[in-house]
């Protein structure tokens, strides 16, 4: 009898990780027989790990902070999204025995934002706060909702102004500081820097959104972030925070690794219900 097929998270920390309970909810919503757990991997361990877990016939892997860049370099082959973003948050094993390395981040969050929120991105004035990791992740997926126009705001303004130019072939996207945003409007914005964690906010102008201007964090919790707060005293039309950007991204690797794209509306739902 075969062995039931093995998939992994690797992170570190990894103790509060929602993804094996996301892929357990969606193998058994698609009668799919697999197995997938959490993973602590010590820092400068990264390849011999994954190395492990693929000779040992793992199939899979999602790959979360602070190891998606060791894993776009573990990778033999990369989609043109994960060149893009400079990150791999999924690993699967090809049936030629290769590792293909994905990112599917991006995606998860403008599935989330139009087919979840009902959200409109298109002709839409789209202001992004942070120039990290997470931020380039999700530009590529972004601009190619075309036509719309990508202001890219942070801190450190220079580091908006590397990502605005390497984004520029792809659409319409200028990138500086957070003092350039006084007096502009924007219909939708994201707040992609990691300010919340701190329990911080970027230094905002008010009246920054549009009337029916929307807000999301890519952050979630129990409690509303700092930045969803500031957006609700500012009168958005809408607030999400990042909890089903979460579940899309993992149903985008579950359909990579098995084919078959789950329902995501039940699982995020469950997760929802878990944080309370
Ligand atoms: P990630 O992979 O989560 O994007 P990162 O690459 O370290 O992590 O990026 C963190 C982002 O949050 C950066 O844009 C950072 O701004 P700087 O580039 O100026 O460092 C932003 N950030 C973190 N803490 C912040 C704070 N308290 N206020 C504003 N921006 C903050």
């Amino acid at each position: 009898m075969d062995k039931i097929d093995q998939y992994a998270v690797f992170g570190n920390p990894i103790k509060h990780s929602k993804s094996p309970q996301i892929h357990t909810a969606f193998a058994e919503q698609t009668g799919q027989a697999l197995h997938y757990r959490a993973h602590k991997v010590e820092v400068g361990r990264f390849a011999d790990a994954a190395a492990q877990f693929f000779k040992n016939g793992g199939k899979g892997l999602n790959i979360t902070v602070p190891f998606k860049l060791d894993a776009y370099d573990f990778a033999d082959e990369l989609s043109g999204r994960a060149r893009r973003a400079g990150a791999v948050n999924t690993l699967a094993l090809g049936d030629d025995q290769r590792i293909y390395g994905d990112n599917t981040d991006g995606v998860g969050m403008v599935r989330d934002i139009k087919d979840n929120l009902g959200w409109e991105v298109h002709n839409r004035r789209i202001l992004i706060l942070g120039a990290g990791g997470a931020v380039r992740g999700i530009l590529g997926p972004l601009l190619k909702q075309a036509p719309t126009q990508v202001t890219i705001a942070n801190r450190t303004a220079e580091k908006a102004q590397t990502l605005a130019e390497m984004f520029a072939e792809r659409g319409e996207v200028q990138g500086g500081g957070f003092d350039g945003l006084a007096g502009r409007q924007f219909d939708l914005i994201i707040n992609g820097t990691s300010a919340s964690m701190s329990g911080d906010l970027p230094p905002l102008p008010s009246q920054l959104l549009s009337n029916e201007g929307c807000a999301y964090d890519m952050m979630y919790g129990a409690e509303p972030t700092p930045f969803m707060r500031w957006a609700a005293a500012e009168t958005a039309w809408a607030v999400s925070d990042g909890l089903g950007m979460l579940v899309e991204q993992a149903a985008e690797s579950f359909c990579i690794w098995r084919g078959v794209r789950p329902d995501t509306k039940p699982v995020i739902d469950m997760i929802r219900q878990s944080l309370s």
